[in-house]
């Protein structure tokens, strides 16, 4: 069990939100983060605020070429103790108006992205391991795909294929000494929930959701979900039959479609 703070991190979705809060608290601490992003302006003032703690390595995720580059320099880099792939987006569906491109987007992000970050860090990681540490892979997926809430078809399907994707490589992963852990929040107060116009619940900050990511991989947690009022309650709807569930769904549906978000 991994009970001590990171050496070197590679953090994927720097430059914002939950990332940009994992960052600050981790360089803080003295940790050294290699911090991607496709915002060359916000990396560069992380450098400039943490000139001994922040390495900025740029690059769009859904870029197989940039992603080749990032590969080359984390081999440069030496051992990575964490690679955090929190990058991401959500985009919702107006069913009126189907978008299977819009869908396509947000896979090739929130997938097929944390795939390609998964090919560039994973010979990094494995020379971790020969140099004797526990290295973590993290996957920041979401408690959304728990139920099937209106509009998210494209985000929800995203991190229930990434959630399985993380699983997968888990079991692959075990006999390396390559520890997968993921992290399913629920709603966080960032740039990409202020677009929201519906009412989230339990909403906490992004540096409450870092401290929380933080202490949980230091501990070595493998399941990790916040805040708990949202997640367990998510996982008791769960246990009820699936077609009162989808009933729930389309009342859901339907009150929003009224109330004009839709
Ligand atoms: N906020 C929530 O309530 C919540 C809940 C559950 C899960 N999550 C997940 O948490 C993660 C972070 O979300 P957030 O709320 O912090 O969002 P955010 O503030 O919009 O940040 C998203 C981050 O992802 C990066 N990114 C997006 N597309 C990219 C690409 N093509 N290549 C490289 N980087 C890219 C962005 O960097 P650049 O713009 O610089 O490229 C940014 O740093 C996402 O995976 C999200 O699905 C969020």
């Amino acid at each position: 069990m991994n009970r001590h703070l990171p050496e070197r991190v590679w953090l994927t979705g720097a430059t914002s939100g939950i990332g940009l809060a994992v960052l600050e608290q981790l360089a803080r601490q003295g940790v050294q983060v290699v911090a991607t992003g496709r915002n060359h302006e916000v990396l560069e003032q992380l450098t400039s605020r943490f000139p001994e703690h922040v390495t900025a390595l740029a690059g769009d995720l859904t870029d197989p070429g940039d992603v080749s580059r990032m590969a080359q320099s984390l081999a440069q880099m030496g051992p990575i103790d964490w690679a955090i792939l929190n990058a991401g987006t959500c985009e919702y569906m107006d069913v009126r108006e189907f978008d299977a491109e819009m869908v396509a987007r947000v896979m090739d992000i929130n997938v097929v992205g944390a795939a390609r970050a998964t090919q560039a860090v994973l010979p990094v990681l494995r020379e971790t391991v020969r140099q004797g540490r526990r290295p973590i892979l993290a996957y920041v997926s979401s408690s959304a795909w728990w139920f099937p809430f209106t509009r998210a078809e494209a985000y929800g399907a995203s991190k229930a294929a990434l959630t399985y994707f993380a699983r997968s490589l888990r079991a692959d992963l075990a006999s390396e000494g390559i520890a997968v852990s993921l992290i399913e929040p629920g709603f966080v107060k960032t740039p990409l929930t202020d677009q929201n116009d519906f009412e989230m619940p339990f909403l906490i900050t992004s540096g409450a959701a870092a401290e929380i990511m933080i202490r949980s991989l230091v501990r070595g947690r493998r399941q990790i979900h916040f805040p708990k009022r949202f997640t367990l309650s998510l996982k008791l709807l769960r246990l009820l039959p699936e077609s009162l569930i989808d009933r729930m769904a389309a009342a859901i549906s339907r009150n929003q479609a009224s109330s004009g978000n839709k």
